[in-house]
């Protein structure tokens, strides 16, 4: 036997797993993910292609989805509507029509599942015949406060309909304050924010504007989304959102961003929460469906690292299924 003099090694807290489940240092469970979902007005279920086993569900597509993630612990649902062609203008007035999709759908949700968590999305891009998540003026400008007066419409509608958590996802300055007292005018002092505090303008958000078709129509997001260039930015917009009263701020996307992830997570006392989002989870798909990846354990992974970067909270396409895994 060969002995080499080394006291310390490191190897003897991996021999066996009850050893290495002692010693984990983080955990990844079903409470700790939001459950993004695509609706749509029509009675069937549409598959999107660039996001395999996701689709654009019905009303009875989306009931039954929600009761599978709810039977495995999935608690937090985030819904995001494709809104039919004809009903997009410029400024997205359908944004905050009382009976439009995400109210009439977040009423039915409520009534049947008063213990699950509603997250709406407050952007214009599924409303706005322009694909932006702002107002655009005749130049090309993507408006701030002309869009900001109508996110707070669009959220207090929301939260009168029974949302639970309001969602800016659109990047426009000094809206989280704007929508806080909005929802409080209103009477909605119970109803949370959590803010996309660094949301970055990324390649990575491509299949989801082709689920919704939601893409803009012309430029780019770069005006109001963040610069995937940038750190101490992401701190900057954690300041203002802290300040104007969101409830839980966010990082997205995620996998490529964990530096942001633990930088906000150790700035601030708030819950974090992390997006990833549908480039990332078409990537582990398409390698996972030609065989170059084992998608369970790749995606399980790519999940345990954004906890372990300091996200509380993962808004993940993978949510229900990982919760299945989860339970073995
Ligand atoms: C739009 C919005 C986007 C996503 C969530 N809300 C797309 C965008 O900003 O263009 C992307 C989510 C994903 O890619 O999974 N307000």
């Amino acid at each position: 036997m060969v002995h080499i003099a080394q006291r310390p090694r490191p190897r003897r807290n991996r021999k066996s797993e009850a050893i290495r489940s002692a010693c984990r240092e983080t955990t990844c469970t079903a409470a700790n993910f939001i459950y993004p979902l695509f609706i749509h007005e029509a009675d069937v279920d549409i598959p999107i292609a660039s996001m395999p086993g996701c689709a654009r569900l019905s009303p009875a597509g989306l009931l039954a989805e929600v009761e599978r993630a709810r039977d495995v612990g999935v608690m937090m649902i985030a819904l995001f509507p494709a809104v039919a062609e004809a009903l997009k203008d410029p400024t997205g007035r359908e944004s905050f029509n009382p009976d439009g999709l995400i109210p009439r759908t977040v009423k039915r949700l409520k009534d049947r599942w008063p213990d699950v968590m509603l997250v709406t999305d407050v952007a214009l891009d599924p409303y706005s015949s322009d694909g932006h998540d702002g107002i655009v003026a005749p130049d090309g400008r993507v408006l701030n406060d002309e869009t900001v007066a109508v996110l707070c419409k669009q959220a207090v509608a929301q939260a009168r309909a029974g949302a639970d958590i309001i969602a800016p996802s659109d990047m426009m300055d000094g809206r989280v304050g704007r929508i806080r007292d909005a929802l409080d005018a209103e009477g909605f002092t119970e109803v949370s924010i959590l803010a996309y505090t660094a949301k970055y303008a990324s390649a990575m958000y491509g299949p989801f504007r082709d689920a919704l078709d939601s893409a803009p129509r012309h430029g780019d997001k770069k005006t109001y989304q963040m610069d995937p260039a940038n750190a101490r930015e992401a701190l900057r917009e954690l300041a203002l959102d802290e300040a104007e009263g969101a409830d839980m701020v966010m990082v997205k996307p995620a996998g490529a961003y964990l530096d942001i992830i633990a930088r906000v997570r150790d700035a601030t006392s708030l819950p974090v929460a992390a997006y990833q989002v549908s480039g990332e989870y078409a990537m582990l798909k398409a390698a996972a469906e030609r065989g170059w990846l084992d998608e369970r354990r790749a995606a399980l992974e790519s999940l345990l690292a954004i906890r372990r970067a300091g996200a509380d909270v993962i808004l993940t396409y993978y949510a229900r299924q990982a919760a299945q895994w989860l339970q073995g």
